[in-house]
C-alpha cells in the first residue's frame, strides 16, 4: 500500500507509540485487503466497548493506547457491558463494574466521547452522503452504508481505534464504488404491520441473500425505527452490511436491478418467526432497545405503560443512549416507565451486558436480540411492542 511521507513518519513512530500501533494495522489490513491507499475518514465508531468481551488482555491493550493516543477524528462508542450510572439497579457486580469503568477510563483520556450506543446517527455522529467513515458495531455499518449512503467497511475494535488515531482507513471493500453494486434483487411482497416485522423480514432476507448486496423494490415507505431494526437484523442473519431500498437508499436510481431475483412473501415473515420464536409462555426478561430506542419508542412505551405495573416476576429493560434517555426526563417518560417498574438500560445492551444465566426466556422486538439472547442461553420471543409490554406486565407471553 502506498503511503505519503508523513504517512511514513507515522508508521516510523515519530507521533508516538499509539500512532504507531494504529499505522501497523492500517498497513497490514490494507495489504492482506489489496488497498492502494489510506483514505481520510469523518467519523469512527469503536465497537469492543464491553469488559465482558474485552476481558483484561483488552483492557490492557487499551491501557498501552491511551497513554498517548488521542483520536484525530469525531469517535463515537458502542454499548458498553453495564449502564455506567445506574449499574447496581442492574444486578451488575461490583468487580466487573470497577472493570467496565477502566475500560471506559482508557476511551476517554484517548479523547473519545463516551457515547456508548450502537445509534451514534441518533446523537450527532452523522456522516453525509458519499462519506467515508469507520464504523464497527454491525447495524450502525448498514444504516450508515445504506440509509445515509455514507462508506464504511464493518471495521473490528482495533482497526476502528486505528482509524481514530490515524483519521484515515485503507481504502477497500465497500470504500470502493465497484464493491458496492447490488448483486440480488429482492421484491417484497409482504405487508409490514409492526416493527417486529421488520426484524424477520431482515431475518429472511439475511438468509436468502447470503453475503449478497440486496436491491430491494416493493416497500412503501419505511420510518427509522423499522430501518434500524431492518438494519440489525438483515446483517446479524447474513447478508453484506449494505442495500439498496427503493425510495430510501440514496443513489438507488443509479443501479440496474440484478437479475438474480427473489421474493419475499407474507409466507416468509411467518416462517422467520417461527425460526426466531421458541416454544414458551413465561417470561422473565423483557428488553426493549435493540438497536438502541429512538426517544419515539421511548414515548410509545411509556404511553402503553400509563398507569400499569410489570410482574415482579419479569425484569424489564428500555435499552437506549444516555442522551436520548435525558430527553425522556424532561418529557416526562422516564417517571412513567420507572414509575411502572421498569428499568433504563443506558449505555449498554442486551448483547453485551453479562446476562448469561440470569435470566430463561426473553420478549424483545428485535431480531438481532433474539440471535444474542440464545448465545446467552436464553429462549426467546420476538412480537411487537404491544405484544412485549404485555408480557413484561403479566409475566406471561400470550
Ligand atoms: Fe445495539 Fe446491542 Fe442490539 S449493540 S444493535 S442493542 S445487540
Amino acid at each position: 500500500m502506498y503511503l505519503t511521507e508523513k504517512e511514513e513518519k507515522m508508521l516510523n513512530g515519530e507521533e508516538g507509540y499509539a500512532v504507531r500501533k494504529s499505522m501497523e494495522i492500517l498497513v497490514a489490513l490494507g495489504d492482506i485487503y489489496g488497498a492502494e491507499q489510506l483514505i481520510k475518514v469523518g467519523s469512527v465508531q469503536v465497537a469492543g466497548v464491553s469488559y465482558h468481551n474485552l476481558g483484561d488482555a483488552g483492557l490492557e491493550f487499551l491501557n498501552e493506547l491511551a497513554k498517548d493516543g488521542k483520536v484525530k477524528v469525531l469517535t463515537t462508542l458502542n454499548p458498553a457491558g453495564m449502564d455506567l450510572e445506574n449499574w447496581k439497579n442492574l444486578g451488575i457486580d461490583e468487580d466487573f463494574a470497577e472493570k467496565q469503568n477502566l475500560v471506559i477510563d482508557a476511551f476517554r483520556k484517548m479523547g473519545i466521547i463516551i457515547s456508548c450506543t450502537c445509534t451514534p446517527y441518533l446523537i450527532g455522529n452523522l456522516p453525509i452522503y458519499g462519506e467515508h467513515v469507520a464504523w464497527s458495531e454491525s447495524s450502525a455499518v448498514t444504516f450508515a452504508n445504506s440509509v445515509i449512503g455514507a462508506k464504511t467497511n464493518r471495521e473490528g475494535g482495533p482497526s476502528a481505534l486505528a482509524a481514530a488515531f490515524v483519521g484515515k482507513t485503507p481504502c477497500y471493500g465497500l470504500h470502493l464504488d465497484e464493491n458496492r453494486v447490488p448483486d440480488i434483487h429482492v421484491q417484497v411482497t409482504a405487508s409490514l404491520k409492526k416493527l417486529s416485522d421488520w426484524g424477520a423480514l431482515g431475518y429472511s432476507i439475511g438468509k436468502k441473500a447470503e453475503n449478497k448486496i440486496p436491491y430491494i423494490t416493493g416497500i412503501k415507505d419505511a420510518e427509522l425505527d423499522e430501518l434500524k431494526s431492518f438494519c440489525a437484523s438483515v446483517v446479524t442473519y447474513g447478508s453484506k452490511p449494505l442495500f439498496y431500498m427503493q425510495g430510501i437508499t440514496p443513489g438507488f436510481e443509479n443501479h440496474q436491478p440484478p437479475k438474480e431475483k427473489i421474493t419475499i412473501e407474507d409466507k416468509d415473515i411467518k416462517e422467520a418467526y417461527g425460526k426466531i420464536n421458541d416454544e414458551i409462555t413465561d417470561i422473565d426478561f423483557v428488553c426493549i432497545g435493540c438497536p438502541h430506542c429512538s426517544i419515539k419508542e421511548i414515548a410509545e412505551i411509556a404511553e402503553l405503560l400509563k398507569n400499569r405495573k410489570i410482574s415482579p416476576n419479569t425484569e424489564f429493560w428500555v435499552a437506549c443512549s444516555r442522551m436520548v434517555k435525558q430527553l425522556a426526563d424532561t418529557r416526562g417518560y422516564t417517571e412513567i416507565i420507572e414509575g411502572a417498574g421498569g428499568k433504563f438500560a443506558c449505555d449498554t445492551c442486551m448483547a453485551v451486558a453479562p446476562l448469561k444465566g440470569r435470566f430463561r426466556a426473553v420478549a424483545t422486538t428485535s431480531a438481532k436480540g433474539c440471535y444474542y439472547s440464545r448465545q446467552n442461553n436464553m429462549m426467546t420471543k420476538m412480537g411487537s411492542l404491544e405484544e412485549c409490554i404485555e408480557a413484561a406486565v403479566s409475566g406471561k407471553w400470550s
